[in-house]
Order: structure tokens, then sequence, then C-alpha cells
């Protein structure tokens, strides 16, 4: 027997734990958003950083990188990752479709931070979400790397993200002062 792990935001490029197949994906009628607060990785408590969370919006498609593994390992990996996320994540699951045409889609866990959660933060004009982005900093470096690598990654597996390059854009380029 085998589980699905969805990523949208740093475990596409950092997993952190072992699996047998890894796959992009998408999930249906959610997007990703840099709505969540972020105290212990990208920033500190008083000065939270910007990390990824999921938001519904009808339509939309959220490109991620699936990665199946084996249950016997499912209790450490989601240990370490409840761990790792413990900033406001909640693990729901949800199903999963591979860009390969004609496969069936998958059941899969997926971390969501709900917006009652301590860290959320919540929409902002874009400008203003790259001005908090650009000078974060937290245990697990700046804030604007995380931002980089993500639009990277997104970039590597030839999938879109209008807010994530946007950002990604604005943070790069100076463009919020
Ligand atoms: C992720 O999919 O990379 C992720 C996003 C938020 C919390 C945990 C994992």
């Amino acid at each position: 027997m085998s589980a699905w792990i969805f990523g949208y935001g740093s475990l596409i490029w950092r997993p952190d734990f072992s699996y047998v197949e890894r796959r992009t994906a998408w999930i249906a009628g959610w997007s990703r958003r840099f709505w969540q607060g972020s105290t212990d990785h990208r920033g500190v408590p008083g000065d939270p950083g910007r990390v990824v969370t999921l938001v519904r919006e009808d339509g939309s498609r959220c490109w991620g990188r699936a990665y199946r593994i084996e249950s016997g390992n499912g209790d450490e990996i989601f240990d370490r990752l409840a761990y790792r996320e413990k900033g406001g994540y909640d693990r729901i699951s949800l199903d999963l479709h591979f860009a390969v045409p004609g496969s069936a889609p998958v059941s899969g866990f997926v971390y969501f931070a709900n917006p009652d959660n301590p860290n959320w933060i919540g929409p902002a004009p874009l400008n203003d979400i790259a001005r908090q982005v650009r000078r974060s900093h937290g245990p697990s470096g700046a804030n604007t790397e995380y931002v980089l690598q993500l639009a990277a990654a997104l970039r590597d597996m030839g999938v879109e993200d209008a807010h994530v390059f946007a950002l990604a854009d604005l943070v790069k380029g100076g463009g919020a002062p």
C-alpha cells in the first residue's frame, strides 16, 4: 500500500522525505497564494514573512508535485511534516490529477492553512506582499529566496502560476521599494 502527498510550496523543491515516485500534478478549484504568515521559517514572531497556502477558486488549477510514499513510512513522514509546518497548516485530502492525459485522479494529502489560524495574513496588493517578502528573514533563510525557488521550480516543471511569477518578478527586480 502507498499514499500520495501533494506539494505546492517548499515541498516542490525540498520534500525532505523519501518517496517511491514523483509526478507533476494539479488540484482543481484551488489557487496558490502568499497569504500565510511565517514566523518560524521565513520570518520571526512580530515580523512574519509570507509563504503559500491554498484558497478556493472556481475553475482554477494549482500545479505542484505529487509524491507517492510507502504507507509504512507514513506515520514518520506525517509527524515530520506536522513539525516542519506547525505554523498553522491542517492536512486535508484532495483529488490529485496527473499531467499524463487519460490518467485517473488519486486521493492525496495536502497541507492547507485555514484562515482562522493565528498566522493567517490574507490578501494584500502584490506590491505590499513583495515589500514584506523582501524585508523578511527567518531561521530557514530569506523570504525572497523562498519566492524565487518556488518560481524557478514551477518554471522547471513547465507549469504556470501568474501570482507566483508576478511576485517573483517584483522581488527580483526591486520593483517594490
Ligand atoms: C507544500 O505543499 O509545500 C506545503 C505548503 C504548506 C505547508 C506544507 C507544505
